[in-house]
């Protein structure tokens, strides 16, 4: 296990780790200074491709934007999402994730998990390869949105998978739209961080869409807080540009040659 994840690791119990997604270069040389871990997220396919699903994302989409995100950061954990299809069985699963590591130079990957792909993540673990592990809404493998861990049936269910993807050799795992309740009792009980995104104060850190965060998407679901509205601050800034454009105040002498 490299060093950089075992001072992941460590900050289970002793600070809140805080993670959030980047696709480009220029935001994580942003995001860097304050993150400890940096997920090149599926999320792009929405994001940035307006696509309504992550189902079809290819291999080498997330490769380019994973080397573009390494170029912008000097410490944080890299971690790169493996995209749906790339990881069906195991031998292309261990093929596609040395792959991601060997072009974008990232630390780990992330699958998503379901009932049935545990031996993704052994085969990984066997091949030290890094992983992370995503469980509760997982949009690779359900259809419909709903918050998971609501009642004793399926905190039991979360808290077994989640206990299982720890054996199997995740080195963390994402808690999407969880209870607090269920996302507590999964926290406590496991020795590898959680990372909660909608799952409440109780995971051991958090993670958003970083375009979410900034008022940039348009997406705002209830568990996500806008920090800023930089849409209207982009927007601001676009209509001055076209302002002294059009009554020729830039470019100004100052600005040419
Ligand atoms: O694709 C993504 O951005 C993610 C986060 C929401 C955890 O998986």
């Amino acid at each position: 296990m490299k060093n950089k994840i075992k001072s992941f690791l460590n900050k289970k119990n002793k600070r809140k780790i805080v993670c959030l997604t980047s696709y480009s270069k220029t935001m994580s040389r942003i995001l860097d200074k304050y993150c400890d871990l940096i997920l090149v997220g599926d999320s792009l396919a929405n994001v940035l491709y307006g696509v309504k699903t992550t189902h079809n994302l290819k291999l080498e989409t997330m490769i380019d934007h994973g080397k573009s995100v390494k170029l912008g950061i000097k410490k944080s954990l890299l971690v790169v999402d493996m995209p749906k299809n790339s990881y069906k069985n195991p031998n292309q699963a261990v093929k596609n994730a040395k792959l991601i590591l060997k072009k974008t130079g990232c630390d780990a990957v992330k699958i998503e998990n379901n009932l049935y792909n545990l031996n993704i993540v052994k085969a990984l673990k066997k091949s030290k390869i890094d992983v992370m592990g995503h469980i509760g809404f997982t949009p690779q493998f359900k259809k419909k949105f709903k918050v998971e861990g609501k009642n004793n049936l399926e905190q039991i269910k979360l808290l077994k998978q989640a206990k299982n993807i720890e054996k199997a050799g995740a080195f963390s795992i994402v808690l999407e739209c969880i209870s607090s309740k269920t996302a507590n009792k999964i926290t406590r009980s496991l020795k590898i961080p959680t990372i909660g995104i909608g799952s409440s104060s109780f995971c051991d850190g958090q993670v958003l869409v970083t375009d979410d965060m900034l008022g940039l998407s348009g997406f705002y679901p209830k568990f996500v807080k806008k920090f800023v509205n930089l849409e209207k601050i982009i927007e601001n800034s676009v209509k001055k540009y076209k302002r002294e454009i059009i009554f020729k105040k830039f470019p100004n002498k100052n600005y040419s040659f």
